[in-house]
């Protein structure tokens, strides 16, 4: 095939990084080691079987051709209900909710809908690895705001006014954030909208881990701060890591009136709808409640012991350099006492000690790894005993 058939879109597309070790790892399980898998992007829980039985009711039923292609009109009026009174983003109805396939897309739709050539859009990092693919694949320009150990991976509303040009359209915001597991006050949140409402800037607010929060920590949606901060803000949530979801794809989008009939627009002409039996499915998120509630107890009390299993054995390591972090399902610990990049460490632990991991470079930091604990207890002493040989 001739170069010149690929787009200048696709051919400036950064090849996933994880992939690499993924592959490596994969292939190694296929030959029979015993891999400690920590690369995992999702819960290793099955989805529960009062969702499963509502899609597959659905599907008996014959809820199965076009719908609405902003999706199912109950799913967005249960999703604009959730978010008023959970997450206290007043005044929404279904128009204000766009559903579509999966979290990563809701995004992807968000920003085509507000970004083009010209426009930059500031990326805190280390970052969610897509976001710069989808700011590319816009046209418009990733400018990244650095974050460190030091400042606990977060950006403060000063950097962020230092970074704002006139070109500046949207800040991306993940909280709390994949990959460093850490979680915003309300507080910096606050002084970020502040700024960001005085810039006229929009804030894509990536909260599809709001549910996994442990110790004193808050989920808060930045939306939820005023009616500026409503008409500004777009949030983005879904089903994948709250109810162990994630092949199901299903996401959600919450935006003013006008900003959401666009993303429904785009939407119409790519997807059309997102699956109408799986969003019949996750509906009964919303009409069995208590089932919902004591599921997402449950997962989020397994997760909690594990983050402190393995926060506490990674601190009494050599070469892990750890904060306490207190979301999400991840721990992004620095490793440059190690002397190595993240790719050499994260290899010399698939090599040594069947431990696989993802290099920070894959989220713009090559000074840290990633380790997900989306994986037993077991899995987590196993790798933590084997470390303590490798890493002598
Ligand atoms: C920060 C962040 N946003 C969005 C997504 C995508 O979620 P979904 O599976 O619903 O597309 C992920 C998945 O890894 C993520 O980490």
């Amino acid at each position: 095939m001739k170069n010149h058939i690929i787009s200048d879109w696709a051919r400036n597309i950064t090849p996933s990084l994880t992939l690499a070790i993924d592959s490596k790892a994969k292939a190694l399980k296929a030959s029979g080691e015993d891999v400690c898998n920590f690369s995992s992007g999702e819960p290793d829980f099955d989805t529960p079987d009062f969702i499963k039985e509502a899609c597959i009711r659905a599907i008996r039923e014959g809820k199965t051709k076009y719908i609405d292609s902003s999706g199912l009109l109950e799913l967005r009026k249960a999703v604009a209900e959730k978010a008023s009174c959970e997450n206290k983003i007043l005044s929404l109805t279904e128009k204000n909710v766009v559903i579509s396939a999966g979290a990563k897309y809701s995004c992807y739709l968000a920003i085509l809908a507000t970004c083009q050539p010209g426009c930059e859009v500031l990326i805190p990092s280390p970052f969610w690895l897509s976001y710069p693919e989808m700011v590319k694949l816009s046209g418009a320009t990733p400018k990244f705001i650095e974050t460190s150990i030091e400042s606990g991976f977060k950006i403060t509303a000063s950097q962020l006014k230092k970074a704002i040009t006139p070109q500046t359209r949207m800040l991306i915001l993940n909280n709390p954030s994949n990959p460093t597991g850490i979680v915003y006050t309300r507080r910096e949140l606050e002084d970020l909208v502040e700024v960001a409402i005085a810039s006229n800037i929009l804030i894509l607010s990536d909260e599809i881990y709001e549910n996994l929060v442990y110790d004193d920590a808050q989920h808060v949606s930045p939306a939820s701060f005023s009616e500026e901060a409503r008409n500004q803000i777009i949030t983005i949530s879904g089903f994948s890591k709250t109810f162990a979801m994630t092949g199901w794809r299903l996401g959600t989008l919450i935006a003013n009136e006008t900003l959401a009939k666009a993303v429904g627009n785009i939407q119409s002409h790519t997807t059309s709808n997102a699956t109408t039996f799986v969003q019949y499915g996750a509906l009964s998120c919303y009409t069995q409640k208590d089932e919902a509630t004591s599921f997402l107890k449950k997962m989020r009390q397994i997760f909690d012991e594990r983050r402190q299993l393995l926060m506490n054995g990674l601190q009494n390591l050599p070469y892990f350099e750890c904060i306490p972090t207190k979301g999400a399902f991840y721990l992004f610990p620095k490793i440059t006492a190690s002397g190595m990049t993240s790719s050499a460490f994260a290899n010399k632990l698939l090599d040594e000690a069947k431990i696989a991991v993802v290099p920070g470079l894959a989220f713009g930091n090559d000074q840290h790894i990633r380790f997900s604990y989306a994986t037993s207890q077991e899995t987590i002493e196993k790798a933590l005993k084997r470390m303590r040989i490798c890493l002598q």
